[in-house]
């Protein structure tokens, strides 16, 4: 939770120090190829083939998320009724990811939603592969957990599940394959390539259509589908629980919320004032996002691997601020949860939920001081920093800003003065989720 160690172990030092070695054994099998278990050349290689769609992706991803939200509204309980938004949360981030990889929605969204009517539910690959998904998950981190003996844990509920996920992924890739790789493209090479469909709308921004440009390695393409696929449901589902988490228990801060998506987007949901650009702009919306990732980032600890023989700026010595030894082969733990909770960086007040400290802190953070950029990692820093981290922040903030334009308010639907953590691959609410009374207008 040092600044400095940070910001040698993710920066300064950053050859040194390897993500893979503690997770390349436990994922492998799971995520065989993918920018998360890989250094050196080959991570390079795989940053320099997701960045450029992450550039790309906002593009489409609100008409997605357009439909799968308007949705969700129809599923959560407008009387009062305590639910669970951790949940349909799940859901939202499943579906856009889907949604935006495929080309095609898991439809868990809607699934909800028919039970919820009582009608029969008919997305057949997307309730299999969202029960699939979430048992490797669970299973994976216990795998992860018995480090070097990690092969002895297989169980053969992970083996099915396994199964299940590269099942229906690989499909998705043959076609993308079929009707976007080079063959195909060859086949169309003396037609103009035209921005349009046969229908001709615009064409839908696929992700798995871009990548097999590059790719028709399958493997390749799987391990970096499923990888992003864990990397980018739990954090956004799991943020957006958290934020609501923490409104209805300060309902001040959920008040001046809403006078701010009133002002910047108006009360009633019009597509045209949410934009990219307009999220991005309302700056209470993004603190408040900001400082729930503050209290609960989705990743609270990492682990990296000392390459060689080598230090960290502190501690070593008596007060624990000369350098010290950390000799090859080392693993180092960095700490985001607790370095978040700083009494001496973010003040006495560090474990409250107040969004206005990012006034500041988003100065300091600009300016790239130690405690400013190296403290706040929820996204990560150096040059592993997330590449998702623009298309969560709006799918966050639409979400969000849609909920307060259906809902008149919410309110805290569980009494327990503790908070329950999740940790799966990523860090949730545990015990009953983020109950929450939804009121309608
Ligand atoms: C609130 C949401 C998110 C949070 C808090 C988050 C956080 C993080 C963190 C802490 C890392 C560093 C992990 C490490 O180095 O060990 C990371 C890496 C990464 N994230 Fe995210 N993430 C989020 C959403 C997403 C989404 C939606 C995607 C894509 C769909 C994504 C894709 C990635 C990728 C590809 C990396 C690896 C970068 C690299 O190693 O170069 N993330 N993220």
């Amino acid at each position: 939770m040092d600044p400095l160690n940070t910001k040698h172990i993710l920066y300064t030092q950053f050859d040194t120090f390897l993500a893979g070695p503690s997770k390349k054994g436990p994922f492998t099998g799971f995520v065989n190829d993918s920018i998360f278990v890989e250094d050196g050349e080959r991570w390079s290689f795989h940053r320099a083939l997701l960045r450029p769609q992450f550039a790309r992706q906002h593009i489409a991803h609100l008409d997605n998320l357009e439909v799968i939200t308007n949705d969700l509204l129809k599923c959560i309980p407008g009387d009062g009724t305590s639910v669970d938004l951790q949940q349909y949360f799940l859901d939202v981030a499943l579906d856009s990811a889907t949604a935006l990889f495929f080309g095609e929605s898991a439809g868990a969204v809607q699934h909800r939603l028919a039970l919820l009517r009582g009608e029969t539910p008919d997305h057949p690959w997307g309730a299999k592969f969202s029960s699939a998904f979430d048992i490797c998950q669970a299973l994976l981190l216990i795998k992860f957990f018995y480090r070097n003996f990690h092969a002895w844990y297989n169980p053969q509920e992970l083996i099915d599940a396994k199964k299940e996920c590269f099942g229906i992924v690989d499909n998705f890739i043959h076609k993308a394959i079929r009707k976007h790789g080079k063959a195909a493209r060859a086949a169309k090479a003396s037609k103009p390539d035209v921005e349009a469909d046969e229908t001709g709308s615009k064409r839908r921004y696929i992700f798995l259509e871009e990548l097999v440009k590059y790719s028709e390695d399958v493997e390749l393409l799987r391990g970096t589908i499923i990888g992003l696929l864990v990397a980018g449901r739990g954090p956004i589902a799991k943020t957006l629980a958290f934020t609501f988490h923490c409104l209805v228990r300060y309902p001040e801060a959920q008040e001046k919320l809403r006078k701010e998506i009133y002002e910047h987007f108006g009360s009633e949901f019009d597509r045209s004032r949410i934009t990219f650009e307009s999220l991005k702009a309302c700056k209470y919306l993004r603190w408040v996002i900001d400082e729930s990732l503050r209290l609960y980032p989705s990743v609270p600890f990492d682990a990296r691997t000392a390459s060689k023989d080598t230090y960290l700026p502190h501690g070593g010595g008596p007060d624990g601020m000369s350098p010290i030894f950390i000799p090859k082969g080392s693993a180092v733990e960095y700490v985001p949860y607790a370095a978040h909770r700083r009494l001496d960086i973010f003040g006495p007040d560090a474990n409250w939920f107040r969004p206005e400290r990012f006034e500041t802190l988003s100065q300091e953070m600009a300016r790239g001081t130690e405690h400013g950029a190296w403290t706040y990692i929820p996204f990560n820093a150096g040059p592993r920093t997330c590449v998702g981290q623009q298309m969560s922040l709006t799918e966050v903030s639409y979400v969000i800003v849609r909920m307060f334009q259906h809902f008149e308010k919410f309110e805290n639907g569980e009494f327990s003065q503790f908070v329950k953590l999740d940790m799966s691959l990523n860090m949730g609410l545990g015990g009953q989720g983020a109950r929450v009374r939804s009121f309608a207008k």
